[in-house]
C-alpha cells in the first residue's frame, strides 16, 4: 500500500522523536512492502516564528489530505512568559484538532511488565493495568465562549464548558465500541453532582449504554475517579470523559506506566485521517541533547497504522518490537534502572527498528 503521511516535528524535544518514528515506519514500510511518503508541514512555535501563525492554513490543506499525520508536540517557553501573548503554540494543535473533527482522542495507558518498577506507584497496585481513555478532544472547556472583562470594578475572566448533545453522544458511542474489542466495561467519568454539562454528559451516556446491554456501565463523578486510578486502576477498562478531565486523568494516569515518555495517543473522528501524538509535550529543556524517550512517539506512530491504515500486522510489529527492547534491557534516561542499559533518544530509535522483521 502507498500511503501519504504528513509529519508534524513541531517544538522542543519533538523534531528529535519523530525523526526516530520514521526511521520505525520506514523499517516497517520495507519490511511489509509499502511505500510511505512524507510532508512535512508547520506548526506551533515553529510555524509562528516562521509565518506569524501557528497554524498555517497550509498545514490544515496537507493534514486533510493526508493518510495520518504524525504530531511530535508543541509548546515554548517563550510563550507561556507573557500569559497577555495573542498568538501561542498550543492554539495551533487546538486549531488543528478541530479542523480535522478528530473529536475522540485515544489514550491506552498499558504496562510493560519490565517497567513495573519505574512506576512511582507499588508494583502490586498496578501489575494488571491495561486501560484506554477515551478523551473529548473538540469542545468542552477548551473550545467554549470565553473572556475578559470587569464585575465589581475589578478584572474578571471566564471559560465555558459547553457540549451538545450529538457532540457527547459520538465519542460515548466510540467508547463503546471500542470496549466491544476489548474488555467490554465503559467508566463515563464527570462532575454531575455539580455541573450542568455533566447532568448532560451523564444522561447521554446512560442512553447510548442502553444501545450496548452485552457492556458493563458505570458513570463515575471525576474526583472519585481519580483517586481510584491510583487505588484501584485495574477496575477500568474504557473510561470516556470530556477535554478537560481527560486531559488531567491522562498525565495522572500516564505515571501508573513509569513515564510519560511510554504513553502514545490517537484522535480519530467520523472519517480519515487521524492525528497520532505522544501524551507528553515539548520538553524544551531536554532539545538537541539526545536523552529523551522517542517510544510514545513510535507507539504513537503504531497507531497510525492501526487506526488510519488498517495495518493491524505492522502496528503489533512496532508495539513487539518496543517490548523486546525493553525485555533486552535498554531504557532512555526517564525510565532507566539499576542493571539496564542506558541509551539516547537516537540508540533507542534504532534497537525498535532493528527488532522490526
Ligand atoms: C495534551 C496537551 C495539550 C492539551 C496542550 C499542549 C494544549 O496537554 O495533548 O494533553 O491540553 O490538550
Ligand atoms: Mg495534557
Amino acid at each position: 500500500m502507498n500511503a501519504k503521511i504528513v509529519t508534524l516535528p513541531g517544538d522542543g524535544i519533538s523534531p528529535e522523536i519523530v525523526v526516530e518514528a520514521v526511521k520505525v515506519m520506514d523499517r516497517v514500510a520495507q519490511v511489509h512492502g509499502h511505500t510511505f511518503e512524507y510532508e512535512e508541514a508547520l506548526i506551533g512555535g515553529a510555524a509562528i516564528d516562521a509565518t506569524g501563525t501557528p497554524l498555517p492554513d497550509e498545514t490544515v490543506t496537507k493534514c486533510m489530505a493526508s493518510d495520518g499525520v504524525l504530531l511530535g508536540a508543541v509548546g515554548d517557553p517563550k510563550f507561556d512568559n507573557d500569559p497577555r501573548s495573542k498568538v501561542r503554540p498550543e492554539q495551533g494543535l487546538l486549531g488543528l484538532r478541530k479542523a480535522m473533527g478528530v473529536f475522540a482522542n485515544l489514550r491506552p495507558v498499558k504496562l510493560y511488565p519490565q517497567l513495573l518498577h519505574a512506576s512511582t506507584i507499588k508494583p502490586e497496585v498496578i501489575e494488571s493495568v491495561d486501560l484506554l481513555f477515551v478523551r473529548e478532544l473538540t469542545g468542552g472547556l477548551y473550545f467554549g465562549e470565553r473572556g475578559r472583562l470587569t464585575v465589581d470594578g475589578e478584572e474578571a475572566a471566564f471559560d465555558t464548558m459547553f457540549y451538545k448533545k450529538s457532540e457527547i453522544e459520538r465519542v460515548v458511542r466510540t467508547a463503546f465500541e471500542l470496549a466491544r474489542k476489548r474488555r467490554n466495561k465503559v467508566t463515563s467519568v464527570e462532575k454531575a453532582n455539580v455541573l450542568e454539562s455533566s447532568r448532560l454528559w451523564r444522561e447521554t451516556a446512560t442512553e447510548v449504554a442502553a444501545d450496548y446491554p452485552d457492556v458493563e456501565f458505570d458513570a463515575m463523578f471525576v474526583d472519585i475517579c481519580a483517586m481510584r486510578l491510583v487505588r484501584y486502576p485495574e477496575v477500568f477498562d474504557v473510561i470516556v470523559t470530556n477535554n478537560m478531565f481527560g486531559d488531567i486523568l491522562t498525565d495522572e494516569a500516564s505515571m501508573i506506566a513509569g513515564s510519560m515518555g511510554m504513553l502514545p495517543s490517537g484522535a480519530i473522528g467520523a472519517s480519515k485521517p487521524g492525528l497520532f501524538e505522544p501524551i507528553h509535550g515539548s520538553a524544551p529543556k531536554y532539545t538537541g541533547m539526545n536523552v529523551v524517550n522517542p517510544i510514545a512517539t513510535i507507539l504513537s506512530a503504531a497507531m497510525m497504522l492501526r487506526y488510519s491504515l488498517e495495518m493491524d500486522a505492522e502496528a503489533d510489529a512496532i508495539e513487539n518490537a518496543v517490548q523486546k527492547v525493553l525485555e533486552d534491557g535498554f531504557r532512555t534516561k526517564d525510565i532507566m534502572e539499576e542493571g539496564a542499559t542506558k541509551v539516547g533518544t537516537r540508540e533507542m530509535g534504532d534497537l525498535v527498528t532493528e527488532r522490526i522483521g
